[in-house]
C-alpha cells in the first residue's frame, strides 16, 4: 500500500429499504438481481482492459502520460509565469478545474503566481476582459483540444495567438504557448507542427470527459504547483483494488448499481452531486458532464437512457434546493461528496453578554456546524424516504481526489454498459456543432445552416 493511502469512505445506509422504506430505497435483493448483469458488464471492462482498448484505465498501467509531462515541464519552469491561461471546453476543461478549486488556496489567483484562469466558454466579454488586463510577457497559453478542431477552443486559440503575435512579435509563439492534442490528427496538431509550438499528446483513444489523469489535467495542475505525482498514484492504487478485489466489493460498481436501480426502477433519473465542501464543488461539475455526456444515449432500438445529474453546493443551497428535494417529487438521489477532516477551522466566540439564542453556537468551529448541517440534511432527507449516500474524503488532498476522478469514470463505464450504450461517444452533440459550422458560413455546411433558417425566427 502507497504510504499516504488514505481511502475513500461511501456510507450507503441512506440508499438502503430498511431504513428509508422498500419504495424509495434498495434491498440486498434488488442488488443481488442485479448481480448477473452486474457480472457480465464487468467481466467486458476487464475484456477491454486487458485488450488496451480501456483508455482511461490503461494509462494508469504505465508511466507514460507521466513521462509526457515530463518532457513539457522545461515550458513550464523556464520562466517565472505570472498568469498560465487555459483556453479548452468541456473535458478539456473541467478536470483542471476540479484540481485547482479542490487542491490549491481558494483564492490562489489573489496570494499566488502564477495565476490561472481556466477559458472555458467564448462569451466575448469575459474573454477580452482577461486578455486586456494581463502582461502578455509573463504569460503562458496552454491550448487544449483532444480533437485540435473545437471552434471554441480554436476561435480563442487564434485571437491569443494573434494578441502575442502583434504584442510580442512572431518568435513569441514558441516561447509562451503549449498544445495538448491528438498526436497526429486535428488542425491543432498541423498548427503545433508547422510552428514549432511545443506540445503534449493526449493518448489516442482517451476521449475528453475520460482525460483529466493526462497531460489535459496534469499540465494545468503542475503549472500551479499541485503534486500531479500524488494525484497520480491515487488513481493507480485506486484501479489496482479495483482490479484486484471482487467486483461487487468495487465502489464504483456498487455505486452504479444502486443510481441504475434507482432510475430503472424506483423512478428517480435526477441524480445530485452535493458537495459539502467549496473546493469540491467544482469536481461535482467535472462528474455531471462525465455522467451527462456518457450516459445520456439512445440505444440500438431507439430507447432514450440516461440519468439527469445535477449539481449542489452545501451549506449553501440548503436555502435553496432543499426544500424541493424533501418535499417536491421524489424523483431523486443525492450523493454527498463530504470532507471528514478541514484543513482549517474557527472557533464561533462566545458572545461576553448572554444572548439565550445564540449561546448554542458558542465553542464550537465552524466545521462543527458545517458537519452538523450536513448530518442533519442527510437524515432530514431520509426521514422524508429520501435516498442518499455520502462518498467521504477523509481528507481532501490529491491521493484522495486522484481516487475519486479514477472512481467515476469506472462507475460510467460501468452504468454504460448496463444501460447497452457506448459511454465514449457522443454523437447527440453533432447536429448542433454541424449547424453551427452552417451559420458561421463553413464550406460544405450550407444545408445545416438551412436547417436552421427552417427552425425559427431567432435571429441576432
Ligand atoms: O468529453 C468530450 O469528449 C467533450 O466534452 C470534449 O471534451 C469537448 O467537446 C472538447 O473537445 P476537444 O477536447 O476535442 O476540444
Amino acid at each position: 500500500m502507497h504510504q499516504s493511502a488514505v481511502s475513500l469512505e461511501f456510507d450507503w445506509s441512506f440508499f438502503d429499504s430498511q431504513v428509508i422504506g422498500k419504495d424509495h430505497g434498495v434491498s440486498k435483493e434488488e442488488l443481488e438481481k442485479y448481480s448477473n448483469q452486474a457480472e457480465k458488464v464487468w467481466k467486458k471492462l476487464i475484456e477491454d482492459k486487458e485488450r488496451s482498448q480501456l483508455a482511461f484505465w490503461n494509462i494508469l498501467e504505465n508511466d507514460l502520460v507521466l513521462a509526457e509531462i515530463r518532457n513539457i515541464e522545461q515550458v513550464v519552469r523556464k520562466k517565472d509565469w505570472e498568469n498560465v491561461i487555459l483556453l479548452g471546453i468541456g473535458g478539456s476543461a473541467l478536470g483542471a478545474m476540479a484540481i485547482f478549486r479542490a487542491l490549491r488556496h481558494p483564492f490562489h489567483n489573489l496570494e499566488a503566481k502564477p495565476r490561472l484562469f481556466i477559458m472555458d466558454n467564448i462569451d466575448p466579454v469575459t474573454f477580452l476582459s482577461l486578455l486586456d488586463m494581463i502582461n502578455w510577457e509573463r504569460t503562458l497559453v496552454i491550448a487544449i483540444s483532444k480533437s485540435g478542431t473545437t471552434a471554441e477552443t480554436m476561435s480563442q486559440f487564434l485571437i491569443v495567438l494573434d494578441r502575442i503575435k502583434k504584442k510580442l512579435g512572431a518568435s513569441s509563439v514558441r516561447d509562451q504557448v503549449i498544445v495538448i492534442t491528438d498526436p497526429e490528427k486535428g488542425i491543432l496538431r498541423s498548427i503545433a507542427r508547422s510552428t514549432d509550438i511545443p506540445s503534449c499528446s493526449v493518448p489516442p483513444l482517451l476521449g475528453g470527459r475520460f482525460s483529466v489523469l493526462s497531460p489535459v489535467g496534469l499540465v494545468p495542475a503542475l503549472c500551479v504547483g499541485v503534486d500531479i505525482e500524488m494525484l497520480w498514484q491515487g488513481a493507480v492504487w485506486a484501479a489496482k483494488r479495483a482490479g484486484d478485489n471482487h467486483f461487487m466489493d468495487n465502489p464504483s460498481v456498487k455505486m452504479g448499481l444502486y443510481q441504475f436501480i434507482f432510475d430503472s426502477e424506483k423512478k428517480k433519473p435526477i441524480h445530485v452531486y452535493w458537495a459539502y465542501s467549496d473546493a469540491l464543488y467544482p469536481l461535482s461539475d467535472w462528474i455531471r458532464q462525465l455522467i451527462a455526456e456518457s450516459l445520456g444515449k439512445k440505444r440500438a432500438d431507439g430507447t432514450s437512457v440516461g440519468i439527469t445529474p445535477i449539481k449542489a453546493l452545501g451549506v449553501t443551497d440548503q436555502h435553496s434546493q432543499l426544500q424541493l428535494y424533501r418535499e417536491g417529487p421524489n424523483d431523486k438521489v443525492i450523493i454527498f461528496l463530504g470532507v471528514k477532516s478541514w484543513e482549517r477551522d474557527v472557533e464561533i466566540p462566545s458572545l461576553e453578554e448572554s444572548v439565550g439564542s445564540l449561546e448554542y453556537l458558542g465553542g464550537h468551529t465552524l466545521g462543527e456546524l458545517f458537519h452538523a448541517e450536513q448530518r442533519a440534511t442527510a437524515c432530514a432527507l431520509a426521514e422524508a424516504g429520501r435516498p442518499n449516500m455520502t462518498l467521504w474524503f477523509p481528507v481532501l488532498n490529491a491521493f484522495t481526489l486522484g481516487q475519486a476522478f479514477f472512481m467515476f469514470e469506472l462507475q460510467t463505464a460501468f452504468m454504460g454498459g448496463l444501460y447497452g450504450i457506448n459511454p465514449f461517444d457522443q454523437p447527440g452533440v453533432e447536429l448542433s456543432k454541424l449547424m453551427t459550422y452552417g451559420l458561421m458560413g463553413r464550406k460544405g455546411f450550407e444545408e445545416y445552416a438551412a436547417i436552421v433558417e427552417k427552425f425559427g425566427s431567432w435571429k441576432r
